[in-house]
Formats: structure tokens, C-alpha cells, sequence
């Protein structure tokens, strides 16, 4: 039997959201820079998304930069924001061929212009599909969102279109940057760590978290396998006794 027929997901995942963690790491257990860890990771990210094809995963949210990374140094921010850059020019038309949305959860104005573009341009060119949908969260930070959602809201509030009442989960949910796509069901991080990091606070609400050791750079098929078959055999009863 090859490898890919060996591992069937039989379990509901419709949004899979990645802690890519431990680049540094990597890098530095090899006496190279920081920075060419970041190169590496880049190179992880079309395999993950064949894996997401391959096991009908709609959603792929992966953390690229949060709100506390600004506190790095502008030499590594700088590095990070080329790969970025440079993994779109590389992997758009690949991206665009199997029917992937490429867009952005985060604030895009503290962000440099060439890479503000070049997200923009990439959401512009994949909007209209939706076969997979890649969010890419970049100067992203959970609680920025769950506040921007609030003043949003209050706004509406203030200038009389919208009663307190008819605040619901789902309506606070529609203003966040992830309007539209369902709560996450996975969360993996890499690298050991075993926080969130101020990653998708609300959408994570109910996810399942799985933490393996291997660093982002050198998570590949297997290492990912192998979150799904732990996800497989967790019983997510969301409060109640049945197992789902
Ligand atoms: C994750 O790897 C990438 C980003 C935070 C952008 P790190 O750069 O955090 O690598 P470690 O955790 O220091 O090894
Ligand atoms: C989280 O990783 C952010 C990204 C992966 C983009 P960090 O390495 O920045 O998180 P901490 O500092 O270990 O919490
Ligand atoms: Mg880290």
C-alpha cells in the first residue's frame, strides 16, 4: 500500500490554522541565521496545502507574522517580509491552477509596501476561487481583531443601525478578519512550544490543539500525518457527552 492510501481522516476538518514555530530554531542548530530558517519554512508551504487537497481541508490558516513579532529585529523583519514576497511571486500561478484563495488576516498598514502589495495583488487574482481558501495571518494578533470587530460593532451602535440586542456570536464573529470561514477545528504548532501566542482567539474556541515537537522547517508529510491521526482520535464533545 503506498504512503498516501495508509491514513484515511474519516474525523469533520474544515479549517486547519498552523503555528509555524521554531524557524530560529532550526537555523540555529545548523550554525546558520535566523533569517535562513525563514527561508526554509517558505519552502514547506505548497506541500502542506497538496496535504490539505489531498485530505478535503477547505481552510488553511497560517500564522506568517503577529502584532508581538514587531519586537524582532528590523534585519529579521526585513528577511521575513522578502520570503513572503518572495513566496508569492514563486507559488502564485501554482496557487491560482489548483483553485486556492489567497487572502490576508491582519493589519496591512503597518506593513511594508512592496509585501502590502504583493498580498493585495495575490488576493485580487485568487478572490473568486474556492477550492482551498489559504489565509495568511500577517501582523495578525487575536486580541487586535476581537477589539477591532468591537469598535466596529459600536460604531454601528453609535449611529443608530444596530440594537445591543442584536449583538449575537455570529454577528461578532461576521466583523472579525476571518468573516466567513468556520471556527478552526485543528490548531497545530510546531516546535515544541505549547501556547497560542495570541493566535485566533476566538476561532479556536473549540479547536483541538496538537503541539509536536518537529520544527516548522522540517515539517513534512509525515509530521503532518501525524497531527491529523492524533486529531482523528480526539472525542471533541463541545461541552456535551456525545463524541464527535
Ligand atoms: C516562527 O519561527 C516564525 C515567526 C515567528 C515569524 P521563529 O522565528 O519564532 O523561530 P524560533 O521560535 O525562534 O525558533
Ligand atoms: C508565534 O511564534 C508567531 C508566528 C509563528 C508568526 P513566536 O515565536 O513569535 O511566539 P512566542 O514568542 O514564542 O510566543
Ligand atoms: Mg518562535
Amino acid at each position: 500500500m503506498s504512503k498516501k492510501e495508509s491514513f484515511v481522516l474519516t474525523k469533520k476538518l474544515d479549517h486547519v490554522a498552523f503555528i509555524m514555530d521554531g524557524n530560529g530554531r532550526w537555523a540555529n542548530l545548523r550554525g546558520l541565521p535566523r533569517y535562513l530558517g525563514h527561508r526554509e519554512a517558505m519552502s514547506r508551504m505548497r506541500e502542506i496545502f497538496e496535504i490539505c487537497r489531498e485530505f478535503n481541508i477547505h481552510v488553511v490558516s497560517c500564522y506568517a507574522f503577529s502584532t508581538e513579532n514587531w519586537n524582532r529585529p528590523q534585519d529579521e523583519i526585513d528577511h521575513l517580509m522578502d520570503y513572503l514576497e518572495e513566496f508569492y511571486a514563486k507559488e502564485i500561478d501554482y496557487m491560482d491552477s489548483i483553485g486556492a484563495r489567497i487572502q490576508v488576516s491582519g493589519d496591512l498598514g503597518r506593513i511594508r509596501p512592496s509585501t502590502r502589495e504583493a498580498c493585495i495583488a495575490a488576493y485580487e487574482r485568487t478572490k473568486n476561487n474556492d477550492d482551498i481558501i489559504v489565509n495568511i495571518c500577517l501582523n495578525y494578533g487575536g486580541r487586535d481583531d476581537i477589539v477591532r470587530a468591537t469598535k466596529a460593532i459600536a460604531e454601528e451602535v453609535k449611529e443608530g443601525k444596530l440594537n445591543v440586542d442584536d449583538i449575537t456570536e455570529d454577528y461578532f464573529a461576521d466583523h472579525l478578519y476571518t468573516h466567513g470561514l468556520p471556527d478552526v477545528d485543528l490548531m497545530i504548532r510546531t516546535s515544541g512550544e505549547q501556547r497560542l501566542s495570541n493566535f485566533l482567539l476566538w476561532q479556536n474556541a473549540y479547536a483541538e490543539f496538537v503541539f509536536t515537537p518537529v520544527k516548522w522547517p522540517d515539517f513534512k508529510r509525515d509530521a503532518f500525518i501525524d497531527c491529523l491521526k492524533e486529531y482523528q482520535d480526539r472525542n471533541r464533545r463541545y461541552g456535551g457527552l456525545k463524541n464527535e
